[in-house]
């Protein structure tokens, strides 16, 4: 088995290790890790667990680990209060120790949900992310942000908490359906707008899902290098994170008027990307050919690039949105493929642009 490994230079350290078969070694890597671990608490959702619980849980049987697994029903309602205090309620029962682990073992759902269990219960035990969808391989589990939600909004309580351990087994990919393996591609392509045309070049040469999963590996290697590097500069997100969040301001706009229901997360940020190229060629920030390149790598991915939305709801994403305070809104916006430039605007002024590329 051929095996990369990324180490990540936030918290105390920790690496990330891709490997094709790495769920049946997962015990091996975990108690080199976290040699003083007793209990391992796996937490996983009701689509994984039948998939991958056992094999995951005989990995971490064979080096003698007490294994106790918490499967929570798959989908992002289960990343609730409640939720959480189950897995309190539930670790505390089993005696679970500071020396002891969290293994996360899903998709974002269930890395926020169990991360942010990791970091408050006893002030903090172990946590190793094992992420099974594309989106939770090149973004949730890289970066130490945890969260649930509330009634009132998505993530709006959570942690920074960095994992001791992060495993990625590429096979799991072959099981996600297309539309998530999809929305997944969406923060990849993501990465090579904003950091690396070459890597972007890279994704163009491979359309469809096969072409890529022959060079997957490369792929989690590469968009978790480029989130790296970003994260270890500004942990806390307090700068040059906000990059990471090109094409997600107009996304958030999409999601909101679809009702969180009718457009994955990843399809609105498709969307998000083109158009906010798009907009940084109206403002004369973007080159003319970006959104076309962007468009060309998306569409075969079976990924929208344009979503109608209601013009209230595009305003009450730049005017709400986290990352706007005042009167100026930061916007994301690409020079070129490759070449990312946040640029602080003014409201009103975006927002006339906007009304003009839609009235066209
Ligand atoms: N912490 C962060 O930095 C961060 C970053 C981005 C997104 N997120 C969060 O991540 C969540 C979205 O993550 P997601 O897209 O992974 O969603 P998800 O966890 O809901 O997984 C998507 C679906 O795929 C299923 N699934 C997972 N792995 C599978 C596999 N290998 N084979 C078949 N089915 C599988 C799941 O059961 C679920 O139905 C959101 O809650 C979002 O807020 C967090
Ligand atoms: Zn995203």
């Amino acid at each position: 088995m051929e095996v990369m490994t990324l180490h990540v230079d936030a918290g105390s350290g920790y690496d990330i290790i891709i490997g094709s078969g790495l769920i049946d070694s997962a015990g091996k890597y975990i108690s080199s890790a976290l040699p003083k671990a007793k209990r391992l608490f796996v937490v996983t959702d009701s689509n994984v667990s039948p998939l991958y619980g056992a094999r995951l849980v005989a990995s971490l049987e064979i080096e003698s680990f007490e294994v106790h697994t918490h499967v929570v029903p798959a989908g992002e309602t289960s990343k609730s209060a409640e939720n959480l205090i189950s897995l309190w309620e539930w670790m505390t029962a089993h005696a679970i120790t500071r020396t002891d682990a969290v293994v996360a073992l899903g998709g974002g759902v269930v890395g926020d949900l169990a991360g942010f269990a990791a970091s408050t219960v006893l002030r903090g035990v172990g946590l190793v992310q094992i992420p099974t969808t594309l989106l939770s391989q090149v973004d949730s589990s890289v970066g130490g942000k945890t969260a649930i939600d509330l009634s009132t909004g998505k993530n709006l309580a959570g942690t920074f908490y960095q994992p001791d351990l992060v495993l990625m087994d590429p096979e799991t990919l072959r099981t996600l359906p297309d539309r998530e393996f999809a929305a997944g591609m969406a923060e990849v392509v993501k990465y090579g707008c904003i950091w690396d045309a070459g890597f972007f070049g890279f994704l163009k040469a491979r359309p469809g899902r096969e072409a890529l999963m022959a060079d997957i590996a490369h792929i989690l290697h590469t968009c978790c290098d480029i989130k790296r590097q970003v994260v270890e500069t500004d942990e806390h997100d307090t700068g040059l994170r906000m990059i990471l969040n090109f094409g997600h301001t107009l996304g958030h706009a999409y999601e909101l008027s679809g009702g969180y229901a009718r457009w994955t997360h990843g399809e609105a940020v498709a969307a998000g990307m083109v158009t906010a190229a798009k907009l940084g060629v109206a403002l004369g920030v973007t080159g003319p050919d970006v959104p076309g390149q962007i468009e060309a790598i998306l569409s075969p991915l079976g990924l929208p690039v344009a979503i109608d939305c209601d013009f209230s709801d595009l305003e009450r994403a730049v005017g709400i949105d986290k990352k706007s305070a005042g009167d100026d809104v930061t916007l994301i916006l690409l020079e070129r493929i490759g070449a990312v430039r946040p640029m602080k605007l003014p409201k009103a002024e975006v927002l006339d642009v906007l009304a003009g590329m839609y009235r066209r």
